[in-house]
């Protein structure tokens, strides 16, 4: 597949085949998602792979967990966010509604603990740095993200990045048996889209140029 009908083509898909994914496919699209920059090319990521039947048992831990504790979904600051990033978010969820209750699912559940149960994805990538690099060094995990999510469309994989998950890092620690001094950066769920989900037939907005460009010259 050609990089940009791969950019331009990839969006996160919130519904997955319970299908299996061949450990070659997902040792290439990691091999190549490797091949993101890092800051003096420390590639600072390190990724479990949670796979089949321990991905669906840490979700029912997570969705346990979240029954108790109810972290959900949402920009993550307590500090106010700029009106036109917000307008963003609400029209991105005022999209998702309908082919939310097209299923019969109500939108913040489907949201919440579909992110837990990374919507039914036979595979997760988890994406950790450790601590002792500054926060500024997941900018990279983030750079490994976008690799990855792109390697994953020219290898035939469906993705969604699930950030929910970082509120519940304690407990995937403790049930992967991750060390306390990692952090996690994000998760990635992969694996076939379910295309008879209404849920996959959306499509999110972008801003123009003039709203996120500022040109010095
Ligand atoms: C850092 C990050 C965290 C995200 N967390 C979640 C999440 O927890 N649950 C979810 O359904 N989607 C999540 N997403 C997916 C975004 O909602 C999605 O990328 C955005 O709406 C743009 O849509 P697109 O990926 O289809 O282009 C996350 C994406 C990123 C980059």
């Amino acid at each position: 597949m050609d990089l940009i009908e791969a950019i331009r083509t990839r969006r996160s898909v919130r519904a997955f085949l319970d299908e299996p994914i061949s450990t070659e496919t997902l040792e290439q699209v990691l091999a190549d998602a490797g091949r993101a920059p890092s800051a003096i090319n420390m590639q600072p990521w390190e990724i479990h792979m949670v796979l089949g039947e321990e991905r669906k048992r840490l979700s029912r831990r997570l969705l346990r967990s979240f029954k108790e504790n109810a972290l959900t979904c949402g920009p993550g600051t307590t500090k106010p966010v700029p009106e036109k990033f917000m307008i963003r978010a609400r029209e991105c969820a005022d999209q998702m509604l309908p082919l939310i209750q097209k299923m019969g699912a109500d939108f913040k559940a489907y949201v919440n603990e579909g992110s837990l149960d990374f919507y039914g994805a036979p595979a997760v990538a988890l994406i950790f740095v450790d601590d002792c690099f500054p926060p500024d060094r997941m900018v990279d995990a983030g750079s490994f993200l976008g690799y990855l999510v792109l390697a994953a469309s020219a290898h035939g994989l469906a993705s969604c990045p699930i950030g929910l998950v970082r509120s519940y890092q304690d407990e995937i620690k403790d049930h992967l048996n991750v060390p306390e001094t990692k952090n996690l950066a994000i998760s990635v769920a992969l694996g076939k889209p379910d295309l008879t989900a209404p849920i996959n037939e959306f499509r999110s907005a972008r801003a123009e140029l003039r709203e996120f460009v500022r040109w010095i010259d």
